[in-house]
């Protein structure tokens, strides 16, 4: 790996994948991409893994897709290359994504984070989606995934102006689940996976199937799946040790089968 740092793991059943282009704001380039795109194949495969923290560094999480490779690209050439397919493997892991943001999450790397199940963030974070100032506009989901997490109207001046939003803003806003000191925006995201990673993973990986769904489907069609996955735990040895040791006052102790 050139352009990714992967650490399995960095703490019992978390794997943590740091962003390693520190001279370029961590943009992301086709690459880049790719290797990120393999890493969360092989996490996703690996059953020792529960959770996966990706970040940056403290001065960029990344400031977007890499401008300089596609400059003097032609439409067909973008087309052709299709950089975001690459980018799908995000939302299709199966475990959960924890994003530990801090200075710049601009362009491809506001979506990214946006593509993860939660967002820690520091006090010094920034969200952004400045592509108009380039003459483009988001193209990995930008303007949905900011427009559900933010509304409309904030979603709208962000992309149209390209304002950056703070860390503490993008809180208040429902972005990010939390901000703290900058000295610990990695230890907290680790913290989280921690207490994710401790209960049973086919129920998490369930749950998080069914929360996702909700962006994408109507509710009828979400509650169907969600009970179709509720029901489903119950072919889990988790759910019966879950159960079993509520009932009996003690810790449960679930294996991932
Ligand atoms: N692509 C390629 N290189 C980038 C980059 C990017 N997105 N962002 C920063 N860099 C490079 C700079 O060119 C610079 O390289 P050199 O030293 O070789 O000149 C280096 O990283 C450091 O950047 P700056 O000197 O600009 O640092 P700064 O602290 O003065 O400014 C910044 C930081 C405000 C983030 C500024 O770099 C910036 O505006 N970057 C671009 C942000 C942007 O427009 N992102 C959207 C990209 S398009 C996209 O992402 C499409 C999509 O939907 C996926």
């Amino acid at each position: 790996m050139e352009f990714i740092k992967v650490t399995n793991p960095v703490q019992p059943h978390i794997a943590l994948i740091e962003f390693n282009r520190p001279k370029e704001l961590n943009a992301l380039s086709v690459p880049l991409m790719s290797e990120l795109r393999n890493a969360l194949q092989d996490l996703d495969a690996d059953n020792e893994v529960r959770v996966i923290v990706l970040t940056g560094n403290e001065k960029a999480f990344a400031a977007g897709a890499d401008i300089k490779q596609m400059a003097d690209k032609s439409a067909i050439d973008m087309y052709q290359i299709d950089q975001f397919a690459t980018w799908d493997q995000i939302k299709k892991t199966k475990k959960p994504i924890i994003a530990a943001v801090s200075g710049f999450a601009l362009g491809g790397g506001c979506e990214v984070a946006m593509l993860c199940d939660m967002i820690i963030a520091s006090e010094t974070a920034v969200f952004g989606q400045p592509e108009i100032k380039i003459g483009v506009i988001p193209g990995a989901g930008g303007t949905q995934r900011l427009t559900k997490a933010i509304g409309k109207a904030k979603a709208m001046e962000m992309v149209l102006t390209g304002k950056f939003l703070s860390a503490e803003e993008a809180e208040k806003h429902g972005l990010i689940n939390r901000v703290v000191p900058v000295e610990l925006y990695l230890s907290e995201a680790i913290k989280l996976a921690a207490q994710i990673a401790a209960l049973s993973p086919i129920a998490v990986k369930l749950a998080k199937e069914a929360v996702l769904r909700s962006f994408e489907t109507h509710l009828e069609e979400g509650l169907i799946m969600e009970r179709k996955n509720f029901y489903l735990a119950f072919a889990s040895e988790d759910q019966k040790e879950g159960m079993a040791a509520f009932i009996e006052k003690r810790s449960p102790n679930f294996k991932g089968k």
